[in-house]
């Protein structure tokens, strides 16, 4: 079960976040990579699980969607990679996509992030529809048409390396490649490694002044204090080059 991972209990300091106390989902709490164990061998490459600052997911969307993405919105599909307990994921089916999909390998979390679907859709939240799918980034096999993928620092070089490979091979031959968002973009040279993938954006999103307290506030409470928020995160925009 999701509350046995430290980082999920009051003791290990959890605190909500306002965006869980308004829509009456659980998304908040912060889990160490070292404690998401699921048995595969990329586990040990995890960073974390936190959900996105809702400012910071909904300033980075709509960048990309003034930056002349190559299909209307109602075209695509949002891939987050790395959904954890499905934060984005929510947020994203608010917004007219095509569909949305959470990729979580984390069982635990992948659950969360059902239920939590299952509470958006039955309170009229979601336009989109949604999919969790409990999987490996570099096994996750793409829908057909375009998709935009965000990344939310989910893992380390190692593991983006094989999954931006994977991707490349997913989307060979097809007319419109994956676009990439890329919030703490701590791999971000992997990308740029890659003729696949033209830069469009490179700067600070601003979290809200409430998402700051908030993250402030949980951050400060974790016992192990080895995580620390900005007003802002460092974040990258990627169309697909090809
Ligand atoms: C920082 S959290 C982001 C959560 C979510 N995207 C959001 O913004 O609210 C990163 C998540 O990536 C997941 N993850 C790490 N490595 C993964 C992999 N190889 N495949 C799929 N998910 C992975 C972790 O379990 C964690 O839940």
């Amino acid at each position: 079960m999701g509350n046995r991972m430290p980082g999920l209990t009051v003791a290990t300091g959890l605190m909500k976040h306002p965006f869980d106390q308004a829509n009456g989902v659980r998304t908040s709490g912060l889990v160490a990579g070292r404690h998401l164990k699921s048995g595969h061998r990329h586990d040990r490459h995890a960073t974390a699980y936190y959900g996105v600052a809702p400012s910071v997911f909904a300033g980075l969307v709509r960048r990309w969607t003034e930056s002349h993405p190559k299909a209307s919105l109602k075209q695509w599909t949002l891939v987050d990679m790395g959904a954890g307990m499905g934060r984005a994921v929510l947020m994203a089916s608010s917004m007219p996509f095509l569909q949305v999909v959470g990729v979580e390998l984390n069982p635990a979390l992948a659950r969360i992030a059902r239920r939590n679907a299952a509470i958006w859709r039955s309170a009229g939240r979601a336009v989109a529809p949604i999919r969790i799918s409990c999987a490996d980034a570099t096994e996750f096999r793409f829908p057909v048409g375009p998709c935009v993928v965000f990344l939310f620092n989910p893992f380390g070089a190692t593991v983006m390396r094989r999954f931006l490979t994977h991707l490349r091979r997913q989307f060979a031959g097809r007319p419109i490649g994956p676009d990439i968002l890329y919030v703490n973009h701590e791999q971000e040279g992997e990308i740029e490694r890659n003729a696949a993938w033209k830069r469009v954006f490179q700067g600070r999103i601003q979290r809200s002044r409430s998402d700051t307290k908030a993250d402030r506030k949980i951050l400060e409470s974790q016992p192990d204090g080895e995580y620390a928020a900005a007003s802002y995160e460092d974040c990258s925009i990627w169309h697909w080059a090809e």
